[in-house]
């Protein structure tokens, strides 16, 4: 499947004193390229240039940590998905305000789920990260329903409060520990949703509960919900919390958090992230597909101070 880097792979294993010579994955991949869904346009947005979007914070936040990002389009075929799927090293689903089993984005969010799994399933890794309603369109699509519940969790910036499980998940056990005891001790991780997965629903379903470790929480003063978690036996990851918010967006209110160890957790997560990326081989056919898919053939639009995403890219 990959042959320039297999001798690489072979000598890898050896090193490693593995005997499976399964993988072209031991061997990083330094040009990684995200995709990252696009939406349905909010109700209200003024500055909207064509009918969905894609926050700028989100591109930034992957292109800060290493990687280049493709813009993943709604309405478009599943034959044009499974091309894209090809040639992306990860997926990443955005924050924003559809309907998870109605949507467009819905729809995309399956077909690109799906075939992660297969992929993974058959070890070609291609990681998945969920951030707010990713987090919440990851629950939809794993269990089949939606289970969210009203939090009233709008404009509010939490501690984690981390599980036993955290400590030896993939996301958080090289995390550097005063890094850690920020995260579980200040108020840096911004939460602005309505819905959330209860602790309650997730212990009741089976297939939620098999397919996800919950590596922290969360409560509104009056539900526990999971507030950041990893798939056991696929890399998918998702957080309710915005990490992306804290060095990208702007807006004055509550629950914005610009602090030092705010952008650090910010940080962090995004290049574990793209490690993961880095993992996974995939490519274009040909630099031209390549060129024509990168999101630096848009251009964001500046939305103003005032606006929940500073700037976003606006599709047709
Ligand atoms: C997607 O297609 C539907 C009709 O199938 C149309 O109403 C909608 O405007 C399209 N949206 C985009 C972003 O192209
Ligand atoms: C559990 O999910 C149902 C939807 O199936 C929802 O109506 C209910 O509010 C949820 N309960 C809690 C405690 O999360
Ligand atoms: C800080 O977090 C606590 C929960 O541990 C929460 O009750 C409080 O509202 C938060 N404070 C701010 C200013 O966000």
């Amino acid at each position: 499947m990959c042959p320039p880097v297999f001798v690489y792979a072979v000598l890898a294993a050896y090193l490693c004193g593995q005997l499976v010579p399964t993988t072209c994955s031991l061997v990083l991949n330094y040009r990684p390229i995200i995709g990252i869904l696009a939406q349905e346009n909010r109700d209200n947005d003024l500055h909207a240039q064509g009918s969905s979007y894609i926050a700028a914070s989100y591109v930034k936040y992957i292109e800060g940590a290493g990687a280049r990002v493709v813009p993943i389009r709604i309405n478009q075929t599943t034959e044009q998905y499974v091309k894209i799927f090809r040639s992306i090293n990860g997926l990443l689903l955005p924050g924003g305000d559809v309907d998870l089993q109605k949507s467009e984005f819905s729809r995309a969010a399956k077909i690109f789920y799906d075939l992660a799994i297969k992929a993974n399933d058959a070890s070609d890794y291609f990681p998945v990260w969920g951030t707010c309603q990713g987090l919440q369109q990851l629950t939809v699509l794993t269990s089949n329903k939606n289970l969210l519940t009203l939090t009233n969790t709008k404009a509010v910036a939490l501690p984690l409060s981390f599980t036993q499980g955290a400590q030896n998940s993939r996301l958080f056990k090289n995390v550097p520990k005063d890094l850690l005891q920020s995260l579980a001790v200040e108020n840096i991780t911004s939460n602005f949703h309505s819905w959330s997965l209860s602790l309650q629903n997730y212990s009741r379903n089976a297939k939620l509960k098999r397919f996800y470790k919950v590596l922290t929480t969360n409560s509104d003063g009056r539900k526990e919900f999971v507030s950041t978690m990893e798939a056991y036996r696929y890399p998918f990851y998702a957080v309710q919390w915005h990490p992306e918010k804290s060095p990208f967006e702007w807006i004055d209110k509550p629950g914005m958090i610009h602090s030092v160890s705010a952008i650090r957790a910010s940080f962090y997560t995004s290049s574990f992230f793209v490690h993961e990326a880095m993992k996974s081989q995939h490519r274009f056919p040909s630099p031209s597909e390549e060129k024509e898919a990168l999101i630096y053939n848009y251009s964001p639009v500046f939305c103003g101070l005032d606006s929940i995403f500073i700037q976003n890219y606006y599709f047709d």
